[in-house]
């Protein structure tokens, strides 16, 4: 690997969000009023998003950002809920996040609250809010941000199936926005289902807001593309127009899959790439396809050929089973707020066409 190719690994481009830091700049400058759900595809940059927005903010303004990234924590019990909440005061009490430069706190407690909410003789919400209150008075301004919420969803209070700690949190995140404004509270999720769970209940949708953050749009990754020195540090090749609409072509602004091609041309010219990028898409189509429900995963899938934007809409129970599971397997998005459902990005697009293209002999025979 040369050294160019290390730094580039290292150093990650951050293209475009100036669209979303608007959206983000004038939630936090409003009172809180509502909870602001992040939703999109796999992948489309709502982490980064937020650690990037939050980065720049706090350079403006005072702000108190607790960011729980319940992806890192091993969230499967109560217990390791209110560890992830709850931290024990310490020096500073604040983290460096590893991906970025932003202050990070938790909810502070001392040793003694812990045992408390620990052995349940305090309520962790009532402890949260006080926190907040307090922020609030010194004239800072607290920011709850919360990732993968879903990895919440199978826990219970004390135990009790009956009560769901997502529901008592939804029901604390809304008294902390829409009654009693104190904090400004920002979950992000890639699990459209888990949203949609969300957005149908009439009771929270009227406390939340929805804010898609999707791919890069074709004017930015051309923008990316054709100053790779200016947004990536490489020097080692330039693209050329044709080029970048060739990648474009191939996986379209999705940010991950155009780094990935990226760091490949290095080494290989870029219709080999480009080519070997389609073929590993077909890969993953045809395992996915012919793994079990061959004939109903076709059935669903034949509906994208023509069209990535062919939504499907009209689904009987049977289908929605299929398409829950793939959503599950990160081949389809489903949109909570239109309850559409299409591929994950241009490349599965690919896989999708190229795997029925793969059929066609076998059918021409019949
Ligand atoms: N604005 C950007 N410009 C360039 N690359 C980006 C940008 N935003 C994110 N990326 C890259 O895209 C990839 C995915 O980003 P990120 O993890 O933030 O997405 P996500 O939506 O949070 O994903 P998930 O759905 O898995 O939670 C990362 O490799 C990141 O470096
Ligand atoms: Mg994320």
């Amino acid at each position: 690997m040369t050294n160019e190719k290390l730094d580039y690994r290292k150093d990650v481009a951050f293209i475009n969000r100036e669209q979303d830091f608007k959206y983000l700049r004038n939630y936090i400058n409003i009172r809180p009023e509502s909870i602001l759900f992040l939703h999109g595809p796999k992948s489309s940059g709502k982490t980064t998003l937020l650690y990037k927005f939050f980065e720049q903010i706090q350079k403006e303004q005072k702000l108190e950002v607790k960011f729980l990234d319940l992806r890192e924590t091993f969230t499967n019990v109560y217990e390791d809920f209110l560890k992830t909440f709850f931290r024990v005061e310490t020096r500073g009490g604040k983290k460096e996040s590893l991906t970025s430069n932003i202050n990070i706190g938790f909810f502070k407690i001392d040793a003694a609250v812990e045992k408390k909410i620990l052995e349940k003789r305090a309520d962790p919400f009532k402890v949260m809010k006080a926190e907040l209150l307090e922020l609030t008075r010194k004239g800072i301004k607290p920011v709850l941000i919360i990732d993968e919420l879903q990895a919440l969803e199978k826990i219970y209070l004390d135990n009790d199936k009956e009560r769901q700690l997502i529901t008592a949190l939804f029901n604390f995140f809304v008294a902390m926005t829409k009654q009693a404004h104190l904090a400004h509270i920002i979950i992000a999720s890639s699990d459209g289902y888990f949203l949609n769970t969300v957005y149908i209940d009439s009771k929270l949708k009227k406390c939340s807001t929805f804010y898609k953050v999707d791919y890069l749009m074709k004017e930015d990754v051309m923008e990316w593309l054709l100053n790779l020195e200016k947004y990536s540090k490489i020097t080692d090749y330039t693209l050329t127009e044709a080029d970048a609409e060739k990648i474009w072509d191939t996986v379209g602004g999705s940010m991950w899959e155009i780094q990935d091609i990226l760091s490949q041309l290095f080494e290989h010219p870029i219709d080999n790439v480009l080519d070997g990028y389609k073929q590993k898409m077909l890969g993953l189509i045809t395992y996915y396809v012919v793994q079990k429900e061959r004939e109903k995963r076709e059935n669903i899938l034949k509906r994208f050929i023509h069209d990535e934007n062919l939504w499907v809409i009209d689904t009987g129970e049977e289908d929605e089973v299929i398409l829950k599971d793939m959503v599950t397997n990160n081949i389809l998005y489903f949109d909570p707020t239109r309850a559409v459902y299409y591929p994950q990005g241009k490349s599965y697009h690919w896989g999708i066409r190229m795997y029925f293209e793969s059929l066609k002999p076998d059918q021409r025979k019949k």
